[in-house]
């Protein structure tokens, strides 16, 4: 039943009443949820629709080196026209765009900086599988046209932060700080209601989602945390996991909101100068203020990811979230890792029971 359910406008409303520009604040995020509209339209198309056929004049690689399908480039698109108009950005940046993009000298320019990736995990569309739109909102100084230094601040500044999630239903994820909140698009009525208030991620978890076919290539402390959940009961975490990877942030997140476990993409050494493949602004600043709303950690292994100064704009980094009693194990791994104090990792092709064991080779 429809009637006296909370609207995302009602919500935003009653949540942000007696804030600093909470009107303007409102007002950006129902355009940021008016351009989700028009995207999970887009996505729920499939190939019926202009985004998945195949053109090789409109496949590029965007900024972080990733190939840019024409979904990416038109989903982009939707966000820059729903949010450019409206007198409440001053500029935009996102990761399917190389530099932040300027307001038009048509518009006025507004008193926030909108960061998103406009199709987070594109490379499932074609499987029919899950993906999302992520977005962040930094204030800024109204009036003044941003500098690309605007951008570059800590995720802990965000006034809000939210993702969609395009899976069997549309789902908005937002947080303006006072807690994380679920939003479920009734698309009979074309608006998003207030299904899942106040979501909280269990400290404990029996799930982790990672993808294991990088093993060799992460540090050992990520080795031994991964290695401890797979020993299950006979191991020293004395209990069984379960592992999930969907290769789709926004739905492995999602996931681990609704029923806990944690989120890692680390540091591997495959490409040092790749630390971690998600990036900083786009995709873990956002998520990180939304797991830790909702009661969770996020960390690079080493440092809460919300107190990161980035660096540039398309800035990479070593992403573990979740669960706050999980992370904070796998921080402390890290810490013992680094002091040296660490138990050294043991693969285990080379534990006792194996038949590579040294000794049972010898
Ligand atoms: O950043 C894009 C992304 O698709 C994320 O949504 C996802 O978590 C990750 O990349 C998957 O990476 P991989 O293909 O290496 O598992």
């Amino acid at each position: 039943m429809y009637m006296g359910r909370t609207t995302l406008s009602k919500f935003l409303i009653e949540q942000l009443r007696g804030t600093t520009g909470q009107s303007e604040l409102a007002a950006l995020l129902i355009d940021v949820a008016a351009a989700v509209k028009a995207i999970s339209a887009m996505v729920g198309r499939g190939a019926l629709g202009p985004g998945m056929a195949f053109d090789a004049a409109r496949i590029a690689q965007n900024s972080s080196g990733d190939t840019q399908k024409p979904l990416d480039v038109m989903t982009n698109e939707a966000m820059v026209a729903h949010c450019e108009w409206g007198g409440l950005v001053a500029g935009m940046a996102s990761e399917e765009m190389e530099a932040p993009y300027d307001i038009p000298e048509q518009y006025q320019r507004g008193p926030f900086l909108l960061i998103f990736d406009p199709l987070d995990g594109s490379s499932n569309i074609d499987m029919n599988v899950s993906v999302g739109t992520i977005f962040s909102v930094l204030r800024h100084k109204p009036k003044a046209a941003p500098a690309l230094a605007d951008y570059l601040r800590a995720g802990k500044e965000q006034v809000a932060a939210g993702y969609a999630i395009y899976g069997p239903s549309t789902m908005l994820v937002l947080s303006v700080g006072k807690g994380t909140h679920g939003f479920t698009l009734d698309r009979e009525i074309g608006n998003f209601v207030l299904t899942h208030p106040d979501l909280k991620v269990p400290e404990e978890t029996t799930e982790f989602a990672i993808n294991v076919s990088n093993e060799r290539f992460w540090e050992p402390p990520v080795q031994r945390y991964v290695s401890e959940c797979k020993a299950g009961k006979t191991g020293i975490r004395e209990r069984d996991f379960n592992m999930r990877w969907i290769a789709s942030m926004v739905a492995d997140v999602h996931r681990i909101l609704m029923r806990g476990g944690v989120f890692m993409y680390p540091r591997a050494t495959k490409q040092p100068v790749k630390p971690g493949r998600l990036r900083l602004m786009y995709e873990a600043n956002p998520m990180a203020m939304l797991i830790e709303q909702a009661g969770g950690a996020a960390s690079t292994g080493r440092a809460r990811i919300l107190d990161m100064k980035p660096e540039e704009l398309h800035q990479r980094v070593p992403i573990v979230l979740g669960s706050r009693q999980e992370v904070e194990r796998i921080e402390r791994y890290h810490a013992e890792y680094d002091a040296g104090t660490d138990q050294p990792y043991v693969s285990p092709l080379f534990n006792e029971r194996s038949l590579y064991r040294p000794e049972a080779r010898a």
